[in-house]
C-alpha cells in the first residue's frame, strides 16, 4: 500500500511549480534531476507513516489552497525541517505555517496564532504552547512531551500516529474534536483540570473523560 502510494505520487504530474532556476547570463542554467528534490522528510514519512504519506504528498505537491507557508526551499522564513530550538515565536501570527519535521525544543509559542499550522513529525519537547490558538493543527507523529499547553485551544487538531503528550501541562486546554489514541486520552484525563478562558469548556469535558 505504501509503496503503491509512493509510486503513484511521483509518477503523476507535479501541480506546483518547482523553484525557479533562472538562466543567468554568466552562468549556465542549473539542471536539477527531479528525484533528489523530493524532501528527505517525505521519504522518511513513507517508512514511518505508511499511508500518511498520501496526505503529506498531496499537501506538498497538490492543491495550492492546502499549501502551507514557510515550507519552500528558498523562501524567506523557512520553518520546515529546521532546527529552531528555543526560538521565540510568542504572540506571532503563524496561520498555516509549515513546521513539519522541525526541532522546536523549548521554543516559545506563547499566545501565538497557529491556526491550521503543521507540526507533522516535529519535536516540541518542552515547548511553551500556552494560550496559543492551535485549532486544526497537525500534530501527527509529533513529540509534545513536557510542553506547556495551558489554556491552549486545540479544537479539531490531529494528534494521531503516536503523538505523545507525556509530562505536558494541559490546565485549561481545549481538546474538542481531537482524535486521540485511547492510552493518550486516558493519560490526559488523569492530569486534566481547569476551564479554557476563550471557549469556556472544561478540559476534562473536551477530553470526554470519566
Ligand atoms: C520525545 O522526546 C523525549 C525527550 O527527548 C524523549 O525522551 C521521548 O522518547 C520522545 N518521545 C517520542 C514518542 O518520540
Ligand atoms: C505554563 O504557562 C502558563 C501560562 O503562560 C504559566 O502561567 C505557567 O507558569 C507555565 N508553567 C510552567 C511550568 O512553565
Ligand atoms: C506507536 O507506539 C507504540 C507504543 O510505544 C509502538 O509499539 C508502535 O510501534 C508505535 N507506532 C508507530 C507507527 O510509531
Ligand atoms: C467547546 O466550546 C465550543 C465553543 O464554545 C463549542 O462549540 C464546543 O462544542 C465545546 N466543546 C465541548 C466538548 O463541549
Amino acid at each position: 500500500m505504501a509503496a503503491l502510494a509512493f509510486n503513484l505520487s511521483f509518477t503523476s504530474p507535479r501541480t506546483i511549480p518547482l523553484p525557479c532556476y533562472r538562466a543567468h547570463r554568466n552562468h549556465p542554467p542549473v539542471i536539477h534531476h527531479p528525484l533528489p528534490s523530493i524532501p528527505s522528510s517525505l521519504r522518511e514519512s513513507v517508512a514511518k507513516a505508511g499511508v500518511l504519506v498520501l496526505v503529506g504528498t498531496t499537501l506538498f505537491f497538490g492543491d495550492p489552497a492546502l499549501a502551507f507557508k514557510g515550507g519552500g526551499p528558498y523562501g524567506a522564513g523557512v520553518t520546515r525541517g529546521q532546527d529552531l530550538t528555543g526560538k521565540d515565536f510568542s504572540g506571532k501570527s503563524l496561520i498555516k505555517q509549515d513546521f513539519k519535521t522541525s526541532i522546536l525544543r523549548q521554543a516559545n509559542f506563547k499566545g501565538a496564532n497557529l491556526l491550521g499550522a503543521s507540526f507533522f513529525d516535529a519535536d516540541l519537547t518542552g515547548a511553551d504552547l500556552s494560550d496559543a490558538d492551535l485549532r486544526g493543527v497537525d500534530l501527527s507523529l509529533a513529540n509534545v512531551t513536557k510542553a506547556n499547553l495551558s489554556n491552549a485551544n486545540l479544537e479539531g487538531a490531529l494528534a494521531t500516529g503516536n503523538t505523545s503528550f507525556r509530562g505536558s501541562i494541559i490546565n485549561g486546554a481545549d481538546f474538542t474534536d481531537v482524535p486521540l489514541r485511547e492510552d493518550q486520552r486516558e493519560y490526559l484525563c488523569k492530569v486534566a483540570e481547569g476551564v479554557n478562558p476563550t471557549t469556556g469548556n472544561a478540559t476534562k469535558d473536551t477530553l470526554l473523560c470519566n
